[in-house]
């Protein structure tokens, strides 16, 4: 049997990729005042879903600084594309808006300040990507709504499904024939904890 890497999580943790000065300003944040990101590894894999999806329109529930924001916008290669991102406490608000604005991605970042679930019921689709990353135990509520503003087909990610609190969602989402669902878990260097899981899925109906 072949063999295998005998330290894997020392060993992934040397496999991140380069980040210009902004995302590596607002990691350090993050690690100072304890505000949990997605860290690299998550933000590479949102870039690279939002860019093999083609998309245009993403909305992310949870903005915190903008980090995740930062990643997907840069993902989409649209000149018109937009990332609608909805974040109840408006300092963060403020603070992902300068951040959008010095990554260069603030002409495609509209931020809404306010609770996720009351604004995602007035929001209008489709969008073509959403990005669950609010109250763990607000994932199942937000879920009908997930599915009304996603396009057919669209990619729906939920972060931190390893929580306690996402055990409805995750039980939800697998039961319902409107989604094609995986939940992943799986070591995340730099993810805030790094040891968690990630749930992708595509609207199939
Ligand atoms: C895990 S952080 C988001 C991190 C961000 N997605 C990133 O990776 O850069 C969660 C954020 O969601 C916000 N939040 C939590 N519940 C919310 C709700 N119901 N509506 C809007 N924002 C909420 C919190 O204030 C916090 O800033």
């Amino acid at each position: 049997m072949s063999k295998m890497i005998s330290e894997p999580e020392s060993y992934f943790r040397t496999l991140i990729a380069e980040r210009d000065p902004v995302l590596k300003r607002l990691e350090e944040e993050a690690q100072n005042e304890g505000i949990p990101i997605i860290g690299p590894v998550i933000g590479a894999l949102m870039f690279v879903l939002a860019r093999f999806a083609g998309a245009r329109r993403i909305l992310e529930f949870g903005t915190a600084t903008g980090y995740s924001a930062i990643w997907m916008a840069r993902g989409c290669r649209a000149d018109d594309a937009r990332i609608v991102t909805l974040e109840k406490n408006p300092a963060m608000a403020d603070r992902a808006r300068r951040n959008c604005d010095l990554a260069g991605v603030g002409d495609r970042v509209e931020i809404h300040t306010g609770d996720a679930l009351t604004i995602a019921k007035d929001l209008a689709g489709p969008f073509d990507m959403i990005f669950l990353d609010i109250e763990k135990k607000d994932y199942a509520p937000a879920l009908e709504d997930c599915r009304r503003l996603l396009r057919p087909g669209g990619l729906l990610a939920a972060d931190n499904i390893a929580f306690a609190d996402a055990d409805l969602f995750n039980r939800a989402i697998l039961a319902d024939e409107a989604w094609q669902a995986v939940p992943l878990y799986a070591f995340m260097p730099g993810h805030s904890p790094e040891r968690d899981g990630i749930c992708l899925a595509v609207k199939s109906l």
